[in-house]
């Protein structure tokens, strides 16, 4: 593929489930293998991943059983069936009404599940990282919202749309900088206002509201699946030895739903064949790096070596890294890009390097509204999280604390920026505008995803969840 833009409320905790051996291994070795596959075939053939996805977390959570009525099957259309990716959608599924995240606040210790089971469930899931990662928060507040209109068809319309909107606003507020929440509770909540927020028709709106979030996971996997193939493109080919890539936090498919953004790209190339070894930063202080990318390089055979963060410009300054691949929570109007903290850091090593330093984003991370970075909220987190490990505290007790979790690259910094649509170069206002009206084209010209769920009567929960 060319590159065609070339210039340059609270919830509370539902009860923790037993620790279940998932089948990991097969889990992620099946997935990265389809991953380059699906790079290539990707456009237009998620409903049979639906199906696929389905079938393989019933089969791998419930490994006794074959796949007992999977909460999502597909309506065959030949066009779209034969060819595409198939593979595991990793941090959730959903099933007879219950969303079930994998719990990453337990990886990689134990891989179990979450189940949530309405919008404020799912908000505390959130805040609580137990999803986190920008495209999949924004994939599963939609599915979410979803859930709260769905136990809501009987509902009156007042009722409904206060439980509804309040809702959207503990979504939207569970955290601040990562854009893809906000974006995708909009086009659920736009679904809403279409048909009508009085109208007595629950039927309708929980349909509608639930065809949005299951379009929006849709998307979602073809765009990243896409932007894997695009940032395949840019890595360096030094000869005789792998291309050496530093990445920071966590960017593979359990921050995104699918592929990956940064990391999507690395394990496309590795089942490219490839020759690639990748650089981790641990990702003080909740440790993403260490704990969830290090993880799935692993699962997924990827060669990767694990480093504390502040060994990165040593490393650098030793010629020992060719690119440096991260992801994004926001990027702003001119390309001024807000990541997890210590990304801004990296860019500046880098450019001392001279190291390309890419953003890989889809444009569902592109904040046109942002004007540049200074419009960009930074969550502060907690002081427990820099304090403590895992209970553990680290500190003197009563040490005040800063603990933003995440800073701004300038625009200047970056190399490029790695969408669906392309690698984005500087000037990046008029490229990141460009990339998000071509996507916004290409899905409206893109037949329309129709997920047909079975009777919930046949639907039971697998053994891990029930
Ligand atoms: O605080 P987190 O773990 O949600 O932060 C995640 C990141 O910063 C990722 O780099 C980002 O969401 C972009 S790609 C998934």
């Amino acid at each position: 593929m060319t590159d065609p833009l070339d210039h340059d409320t609270s919830a509370p905790a539902p009860p923790a489930k037993p620790a279940v051996d998932l089948g990991r291994r097969r889990f992620f070795r099946t997935f990265a293998s389809e991953v380059v596959q699906a790079a290539a075939t990707v456009a237009g053939a998620a409903q049979a991943l639906q199906q696929a996805s389905a079938e393989a977390a019933s089969s791998l959570l419930d490994p006794e059983s074959t796949v007992r009525g999977a909460a999502v099957s597909v309506e065959p259309k030949a066009d779209l069936v034969s060819s595409g990716p198939a593979g595991f959608r990793t941090p959730f599924r959903e099933d007879g009404g219950t969303i079930f995240l994998i719990d990453q606040r337990r990886l990689p210790d134990d891989l179990v599940e979450y189940p949530c089971k309405s919008a404020g469930e799912v908000g505390f899931a959130i805040r609580e990282m137990i999803v986190r990662g920008a495209p999949a928060i924004g994939q599963v507040a939609a599915l979410g919202l979803a859930l709260s209109a769905e136990h809501m068809r009987d509902s009156r319309p007042y009722a409904r749309k206060a439980t509804i909107h309040g809702a959207a606003n503990a979504l939207i507020n569970a955290r601040p900088t990562a854009v893809n929440l906000r974006w995708a509770v909009e086009r659920v909540m736009a679904r809403y206002v279409e048909v009508g927020e009085l109208s007595e028709d629950g039927d309708a709106i929980a349909d509608a509201m639930r065809a949005e979030a299951d379009t929006i996971i849709f998307e979602a996997t073809t765009d990243h699946g896409r932007m894997a193939t695009f940032g395949n493109a840019i890595l360096p080919d030094p000869a005789e030895r792998p291309v050496r890539i530093l990445t920071h936090c966590n960017t593979g498919p359990l921050a995104c739903g699918q592929y990956g953004t940064a990391l999507g790209i690395v394990q496309a190339a590795h089942h490219a064949g490839r020759d690639v070894h990748v650089w981790v930063d641990e990702t003080r202080p909740y440790l993403q790096g260490a704990r969830l990318t290090a993880w799935e390089l692993a699962q997924a055979g990827v060669p990767h070596t694990l480093l504390p963060d502040v060994a990165a410009g040593h490393l650098m300054a030793s010629g020992e890294v060719d690119v440096v691949l991260v992801g994004a929570d926001r990027v702003a109007a001119n390309g001024d890009t807000a990541n997890k903290v210590g990304t801004y850091p990296l860019a500046v090593l880098a450019a001392r390097h001279g190291i390309p330093f890419y953003v890989c984003a889809p444009t569902s991370t592109v904040d046109l509204g942002s004007a540049d970075g200074s419009a960009i909220p930074i969550e502060e987190r907690k002081a427990d999280e820099v304090l403590e490990f895992r209970g553990v505290r680290i500190a003197p007790p009563g040490t005040a604390v800063r603990n933003p979790a995440f800073d701004v690259t300038p625009a200047e910094l970056i190399t490029g920026i790695v969408t669906e649509e392309g690698v984005v170069k500087a000037p990046f206002e008029t490229g990141l505008r460009e990339a998000s009206e071509q996507a916004a084209a290409r899905w409206a010209s893109t037949p329309a995803f129709r997920a047909v769920r079975a009777p919930a009567a046949e639907t039971e929960p697998t053994a891990a969840n029930g």
